[in-house]
């Protein structure tokens, strides 16, 4: 059961290929909604919980806060509520099966600056923006409740993801649809920040990884091992559409030549790398593919899917979706 909001990054135009499986059910619900939420748990009744809802993207939460601290900190907290009760009424072998995984973000360990160290499980909490503050306190919550009422959790950290379906406003779908417009491609500073880049099916494969066999009320750190620069990310994106889609806007000599250093945001972290050792030694997982090969399967999605991603930028996808049931 998918349980989401839709908020404006929502689209249930990515879940097509699920509508209409005789598995699958979808409801539109706020995490904040107690008496929802309860609900659906009584009439569920699901062995697993994976919380992915939260607002993710760092210069919203800097421009507009309140629906961070809303979402991801009330939000976990009516869940954890929610789930207590629900765990709490289970017979015992339900009970014994039931668990909580929490997704959360590399970001609440703040920023490595320029040091070559990577972050891992037992690195102190150091979140920087409103975003990373939030997390870092709904992770917070949900290591209370499997202290203080035996909740079996579970959580992940995992570096940035990329790939297929990712809403336009993040750096590397942004910068694909911009450069396919012709428009500049705004790089914050001097775009010499890193970032571990993550491709979604491998953080999919980590989370169902982690969901059912993560030992309960531990942390897994989930990371592709791939650092790169800002401007090195972006830069490979133009050499890719250079190659896949030499047919430019109008009057455009080279897709790089779009690339534009604007403005910092303000308390940008440097460089975040995680180390995903403890995941890969004790569950096995690790990812398949690397920056190289997963931009090239990004890029090439956004090329094939255009009516997609044209019914985001021109709003077509927030038509006709509330109240959705299905
Ligand atoms: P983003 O995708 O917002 O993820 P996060 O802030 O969670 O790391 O940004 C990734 C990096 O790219 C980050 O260092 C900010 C930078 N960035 C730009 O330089 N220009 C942009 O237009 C965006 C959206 C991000």
């Amino acid at each position: 059961m998918n349980v989401d909001v839709l908020s404006y990054a929502g689209n249930l135009e990515s879940l097509t290929h699920a509508k209409g499986h005789p598995n699958y059910a979808f409801s539109q619900t706020n995490i904040c909604n107690a008496a929802q939420i309860a609900t659906h748990l009584q009439q569920f009744q699901p062995d697993i919980i994976i919380h992915l809802a939260a607002e993710s993207h760092v210069d919203r939460s800097i421009d507009g806060p309140a629906e961070f601290i809303q979402t991801n900190i009330v939000g976990t907290y009516t869940l954890l509520e929610q789930c207590r009760h629900y765990w709490g009424s289970l017979d015992p072998q339900h009970k014994q099966d039931f668990r909580f995984h929490h997704v959360s973000t590399d970001e609440v360990y703040g920023d490595l600056g320029n040091t070559s160290t990577r972050f891992t499980e037992s690195t102190s909490y150091n979140p920087s923006s409103p975003y990373s503050a939030s997390k870092a306190s709904a992770d917070h919550l949900v290591r209370a409740w499997h202290r203080s009422y035996g909740l079996p959790v579970v959580i992940s950290n995992c570096s940035n993801n990329y790939g297929p379906y990712q809403f336009p406003e993040k750096l590397i779908p942004h910068m694909i649809l911009s450069a396919l417009n012709g428009k500049i491609l705004p790089v914050y500073g001097k775009g010499d920040q890193v970032r571990d880049w993550l491709y979604v099916e491998d953080h999919a494969r980590a989370l169902a990884t982690v969901a059912t066999q993560g030992k309960i009320g531990e942390t897994y750190n989930i990371g592709g091992n791939n650092e790169r620069r800002n401007l090195d990310v972006v830069q490979a994106i133009c050499s890719i559409l250079e190659e896949l889609r030499p047919d430019k806007p109008v009057g455009l000599g080279l897709y790089s030549d779009l690339i534009t250093l604007v403005e910092d945001r303000p308390g940008h972290d440097q460089r975040y790398a995680i180390d995903a050792s403890k995941i890969t030694q004790e569950l096995g997982w690790q990812a398949q593919e690397n920056i190289e090969t997963g931009l090239r399967k990004t890029v090439l999605w956004y090329l094939e899917n255009t009516s997609w991603w044209e019914r985001i930028l021109n709003g077509a996808y927030r038509l006709n979706r509330q109240g959705k049931q299905a």
